[in-house]
């Protein structure tokens, strides 16, 4: 898709000028303007953009934000209180980048089932989705340094436990904890590389989402057939289609997002982080924001030793299994069809995965006892089975439903007829099949 040569023309004399020199312009009018994209993308394929928008709205925020905080014990926790009171539009900026962080982590998650669904992480478009998995990694030490930083008391009992977890690890586990600690307890040198690291992270975020857009780049983007781009009908300019449709997804995401801002905005948060932290008192539950719950049920099901592994190691191996199982996904899957939409008992599997991963987020939530144990355990043995089983047999045993011959047929079988293409689209080649 993107070896077509560019077709970038410079009108102005200085235009000419710069494109000699540094081709910026003919960079973003070839990625931007003229590039193809399958003409028959959905709603799903906008959260890219949205989540582009929300990496920029977090890193401009926190500035503003890092401008008045202070990353010390004694004065963080007022130092947020007067930025919700004192600053000028303080407690917007607060109340962005909190939420923020939730809408950000709602709008990955949305992008990572799409490509889960569509087989976007199919060959040729494995190293973007490994790209993904890693922005993904750095999103999630992002946002628990994050919730550190005004040091309410879940603020420190949640770095305290998570930060625990570690010496589990055999022989460097106390090492780790250490080093991530700056000392033996969660204490001011924690704050300061908490506030170091957090400030840094959303920058290195960008740099990898340089290189997964890149990437996309290279191979082109998928679609909902999961069929390759055969021809110049199959696809349509980024602009005006897909940049039309990505600002009508973005507004209609940052509607919902502003109106989590302006009247729920501790919707999402936790109360106890109002009071400030106190490493003498335990808070009755320890929670970590949402966007954590499903890994923090997986941790704590695992209640009983596996051979050698206590069960501490057991959570702990589960928990970051649960993750890097991700990076494996395109090698897991053995279906020759890449989407859903012709494979029926993946589909089927998909939507109990994404049930699967709900239950197990509202299982984080509640305390770890009785049958909310068991039902833990039960839910992550199949979000393990997921990958590890259903999706490698699940590829060689399913017969697929009948693909269609191109993108551009699928449109119009569709719409039923050529009434569905956009104006200025040439006619399909191909016959109805
Ligand atoms: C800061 C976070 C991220 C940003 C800004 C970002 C940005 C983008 C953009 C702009 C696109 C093209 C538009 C679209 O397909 O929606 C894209 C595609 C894609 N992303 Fe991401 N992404 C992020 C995180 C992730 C994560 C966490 C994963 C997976 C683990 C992922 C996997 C993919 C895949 C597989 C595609 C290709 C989709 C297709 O063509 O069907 N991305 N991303």
């Amino acid at each position: 898709m993107s070896e077509g040569h560019s077709t970038y023309t410079p009108k102005t004399g200085l235009g000419r000028w710069v494109d000699a020199r540094m081709p910026l312009p003919r960079l973003v009018y070839d990625s931007f303007i003229a590039y193809p994209v399958p003409r028959n993308l959905n709603y799903a394929w906008t959260f890219g953009g949205i989540l582009s928008i929300m990496l920029v709205a977090q890193i401009l925020t926190g500035i503003v934000l890092a401008m008045h905080y202070i990353s010390d014990t004694t004065l963080a926790f007022g130092s947020v209180e007067k930025i919700m009171r004192d600053v000028n539009s303080g407690w917007l900026l607060r109340y962005l980048h909190a939420n923020g962080a939730s809408f950000f982590f709602i709008a990955v998650y949305i992008h990572i089932f799409r490509g889960l669904y569509y087989g976007s992480y199919k060959a040729p478009r494995e190293l973007l989705w490994i790209l993904g998995c890693i922005i993904y990694l750095l999103m999630m030490a992002t946002g628990f340094m994050g919730y550190v930083l005004p040091w309410g008391q879940m603020s420190f009992w949640g770095a305290t436990v998570i930060t625990g977890f570690f010496t589990a690890i055999p022989l460097v586990g106390d090492w780790i904890q250490q080093l991530l600690l700056g000392g033996f307890a969660v204490d001011n040198p924690t704050l300061n590389r908490f506030f170091a690291l957090h400030y840094l992270l959303p920058f290195m975020i960008a740099g990898v989402v340089v290189l997964h857009i890149w990437a996309l780049h290279v191979t082109g983007q998928n679609n909902p057939t999961g069929i390759d781009v055969k021809s110049k009908t199959d696809t349509v300019a980024f602009t005006p289609y897909a940049t039309v449709k990505d600002a009508l997804g973005m507004v209609v995401f940052l509607l919902v997002y502003a109106y989590f801002v302006f009247y729920i905005p501790n919707y999402l948060g936790h109360p106890d982080n109002y009071v400030l932290a106190d490493p003498l008192k335990t808070p009755a539950h320890i929670v970590p924001e949402w966007y954590f719950l499903p890994f923090y049920a997986i941790l704590r099901a695992i209640t009983f030793n596996i051979g050698p592994i206590d069960s501490k190691l057991g959570g702990v191996l589960a928990m970051f299994g649960a993750i890097a199982v991700l990076f494996f996904v395109p090698w897991l899957d053995t279906s020759k069809v890449r989407s859903a939409v012709y494979r029926p008992w993946f589909r089927l599997f998909f939507w109990l995965f994404v049930a699967d991963c709900i239950l197990l987020g509202w299982l984080g939530s509640r305390p770890a006892e009785g049958a909310y144990v068991l039902m833990a355990q039960m839910g992550t043995l199949f979000y393990f089975a997921f990958f590890l089983v259903i999706m490698p047999v699940l590829g060689l045993v399913e017969t697929p439903r009948r693909l269609p011959n191109s993108i551009t047929e699928a449109v119009l079988e569709k719409n039923g007829g050529a009434g569905g293409q956009p104006a200025g689209v040439a006619a399909a080649p191909q016959s109805k099949g």
